[in-house]
């Protein structure tokens, strides 16, 4: 500061000099000119960092606004919808770090387009579909394969390639184009209806009709068909995912179509958790720096946990892997105890198929193929109640602003666990996955009014601090 206001006054009094002595014959350094030189260089010293914000000189505090003062362009163009997906920001959680004494990081995975982490997933089927001559694009973007020959690269390549590898291609139009089928709660619908869109398919998305509503009608609004069916067991023929393979096989069966059905099978598909390690591993190795202490996610078919470990573990050999399981899930005994089984398996205990929880996306009653990938990598599995993922969506939109969808609500409870696990305060370092935004969910997870017919009341729930975690 002194040499600020040292250096700023000596620039003013060579000013003042020069003015004074054009005007008069002053002496070179009078009094006078002393004084007002001091005088302005403190004035510029305290005035500067306001003047040049004020300028937009001065970088800001936020590094996604760029200052548009000085900076040199730079052509960063992305190529459609499928240029959108990935490179999501890793956060820290403020008020989760402060009460833990940890860094709890969270990969903001509801910035992607579709507002989660499924828009790699589909990216990566569809590719992969393309590559394989399952699905014809009938318009947009072609995939222009690249040479490589590692273990996974049958499914993986294109996800490492750059926007170029993504060329337009011009085909006349398709009177009936391949249609993409799925089972899913959701959001894995979402991300493919809007590549189906961006590359010329027709989706159509089998789901259990008691998600939220929010989902469905953003489904319908993408152009989708939407087939919603009750919840039922696995072994059932009218389960969700068992309808979309039996819908996409009657497709491709009929004669009198010029198209296929694809069945995009995202519980079994290797093309999800390889999206994972091909791009969301990668980039949390990247944005951590290369330390993270402890790895925190659920399982829906097991994709983002294992396409993560899988990369993040051979890199970062110490580090904790954590499943985070919502009630009703079979993952938790399966993980801790080696037995699937969920207490509400209990005849007359269970409210719903297939998990008995108000957590929307994650929890499995049975091994696929995407979990089965990363499960010698879990250590340990922590279970969260509705409540507690209830409460901290609240305290995370009071504290931080944070607005969340259920599944990202356990995660972080889970990544509170496992924060004191390493111990609190010693300042490790636990990287979580925020999955999707609150508005998806504002007819259930958010509604006071739908959690109280389901038997939690709201008011009754404290998030004042983190309290509420240690209510067992
Ligand atoms: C809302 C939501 N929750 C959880 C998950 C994690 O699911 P998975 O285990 O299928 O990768 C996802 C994945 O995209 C999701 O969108």
């Amino acid at each position: 500061m002194l040499i600020l206001i040292f250096s700023s006054s000596r620039l003013a009094i060579n000013v003042g000099q020069v003015v004074s002595m054009s005007a008069s014959s002053a002496t070179p350094y009078d009094r006078s000119t002393l004084l007002t030189g001091l005088t302005i260089g403190v004035f510029l010293t305290l005035s500067a960092p306001k003047l040049l914000r004020l300028l937009n000189l001065q970088p800001s505090e936020n590094p996604r606004i760029k200052s548009h003062g000085k900076i040199a362009p730079e052509k960063d163009i992305r190529i459609g919808m499928e240029g959108l997906i990935g490179n999501t920001p890793l956060v820290k959680i403020k008020s989760l770090s402060e009460a833990t004494g940890c860094e709890i990081l969270a990969k903001a995975e509801f910035l992607n387009p579709g507002n989660s982490p499924k828009d790699r997933v589909a990216l990566s089927i569809i590719l992969e579909a393309e590559k394989n001559g399952l699905l014809r694009p009938s318009h947009s973007l072609h995939h222009r394969p690249t040479d490589n020959t590692d273990d996974h690269n049958a499914v993986s390549s294109h996800l490492r390639a750059d926007n170029d590898s993504l060329e337009p291609i011009t085909s006349g139009k398709v009177e009936d184009p391949d249609t993409i089928y799925e089972g899913t709660v959701g959001s894995t619908g979402i991300s493919l209806a809007i590549l189906a869109r961006a590359r010329g398919y027709r989706a159509h998305i089998c789901m259990p009709d008691d998600q939220s509503p929010e989902k469905s009608n953003l489904l319908r609004a993408l152009g989708a068909h939407v087939e919603q069916v009750r919840p039922a067991s696995i072994v059932d023929k009218s389960q969700f995912v068992n309808r979309a393979y039996s819908r996409a096989e009657e497709h491709s069966a009929d004669e009198s179509r010029d198209s296929r059905g694809f069945f995009a099978d995202q519980f079994e598909n290797e093309a999800n958790w390889c999206a994972h390690y091909d791009t969301t591993g990668p980039e949390i190795y990247s944005q951590s720096g290369g330390v993270v202490d402890a790895f925190v996610a659920g399982a829906g078919t097991g994709g983002t946990l294992s396409g993560c470990v899988k990369y993040l573990k051979p890199l970062l050999p110490d580090m904790k892997v954590f499943l985070a399981d919502p009630p009703g899930s079979g993952l938790f005994n399966k993980v801790n105890y080696g037995v699937m089984f969920d207490e509400k398996e209990r005849e007359g205990r269970r409210r719903r198929h297939q998990v008995d929880t108000v957590v929307e996306g994650i929890g499995i009653n049975r091994i696929t193929n995407n979990f089965r990938r990363g499960e010698e990598y879990v250590d340990k599995a922590i279970r969260v109640t509705d409540e507690e993922a209830v409460a901290m969506s609240r305290y995370l939109v009071e504290h931080d602003g944070l607005f969340l969808g259920s599944s990202s609500a356990v995660n972080c409870v889970a990544a509170v666990r496992a924060a004191r696990e390493l111990g609190e305060e010693s300042g490790k370092v636990v990287v979580t996955i925020l999955c999707d935004p609150g508005n998806r969910h504002l007819g259930k997870f958010w509604s006071d009014e739908y959690l109280k017919d389901y038997g939690i009341d709201v008011d009754d729930l404290d998030w004042s601090d983190l309290g509420f975690l240690d209510q067992k």
